[in-house]
């Protein structure tokens, strides 16, 4: 059996430098306090409990001399105004990427538009972007977007800005902004994507495309494993497991060549465990462990001045 490593797979730019704010407050003997956990990984989430960091669900549970931690998702604003009023040190992990979406949104609302965010509703990144804007509509398809434009028929002639989840499905932003130009009266459009995801999922499918079957790495709970998960499973046989315990022995037993990828909040050390435990499948003979690119960073995200120029 050969094994081919993605070369993506594991931590994006953002969740390494979350990851590293924390691992070094640690390391100078700080109580950590995270908002939520840190990522999508029990695993690791324990392991820096084990070091003394805690996870809080609210700046009113971090106890005195604690520093409060946001996490790469980002937060509304209120949680900063109330992390203030508490007298709390905050750190602030929120992907600079993420923080660029507050920063658009935030503007675009000072100025009256109503924001539309592409993404789910109930994910943390978007009810932190939301929580950065005036008026504002989510959808998570088409579908969501033409009715809230039926209902709302005023957004046609109305000031609106629009963003989507940075691991919002690109085809899917494609049909919505298409409709967007369609029917709005100049919406202003950011595409927010996070290259970081979108070069992951090409990678996974090219590699679910030519492999006979893909081992996806990653946290259950994590939705950009999840998305890797079903892109990679319409192409082949593919298992998401979060740890090499899990790896399915049997099923991967025949299979000539078996792609690897991770989400974006698994450590480089389970994949390793993960590939260490492929080596020990009676019949590999092969592991193309491409050196892994987690640490580049996205291509800067074009906001461009279109802001600016839009509201002027
Ligand atoms: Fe940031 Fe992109 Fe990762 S937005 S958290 S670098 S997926």
């Amino acid at each position: 059996m050969k094994v081919v490593l993605a070369k993506s797979a594991g931590f994006c730019f953002g969740v390494r430098r979350a990851v590293e704010m924390v691992e070094q407050l640690l390391d100078e003997g700080r109580t950590v306090c995270t908002l939520g956990p840190l990522i999508h990984n029990p695993w690791f989430v324990q392991s820096l409990e084990a070091r003394g960091a805690r996870v809080v669900q609210s700046p009113a549970e971090v106890p005195p001399g604690s520093v409060l931690v946001i996490r790469s998702h980002g937060v509304p604003r209120s949680v900063y105004t109330e992390a203030a009023a508490l007298g709390l040190e905050v750190v602030d992990a929120t992907c600079p990427y993420v923080a660029k979406i507050h920063r658009l949104v935030e503007e675009a609302s000072e100025k009256g538009a109503v924001a539309l965010i592409a993404g789910d509703p109930e994910h943390p990144e978007v009810i932190g972007i939301r929580g950065h804007c005036g008026k504002a509509f989510v959808f998570q398809d088409l579908q969501e977007l033409e009715n809230i434009t039926e209902k709302n028929p005023y957004l046609r002639d109305t000031p609106v800005v629009a963003v989507a989840q940075t691991t919002f499905h690109a085809k899917e932003w494609l049909n919505c902004r298409e409709f967007m130009k369609r029917v709005y009266t100049n919406p202003i459009i950011f595409d927010t994507i996070c290259s970081a995801t979108s070069i992951r999922r090409r990678e996974a499918e090219k590699l679910a495309s030519q492999a006979d079957a893909m081992v996806i790495v990653g946290g259950r709970k994590s939705s950009n494993t999840a998305k890797l998960h079903a892109l990679c499973a319409a192409h082949c046989p593919s298992f998401l497991i979060e740890g090499a315990t899990e790896l399915p022995r049997e099923a991967l037993a025949h299979a000539g060549c078996v792609g690897v990828t991770a989400g974006a909040s698994t450590p480089a050390c389970i994949i390793k465990e993960v590939l260490n435990a492929m080596t020990g499948l009676e019949n590999t003979d092969n592991i193309d462990s491409n050196e892994n690119e987690s640490n580049a960073e996205p291509e800067d995200i074009d906001f461009a001045a279109a802001l600016e120029q839009s509201f002027k």
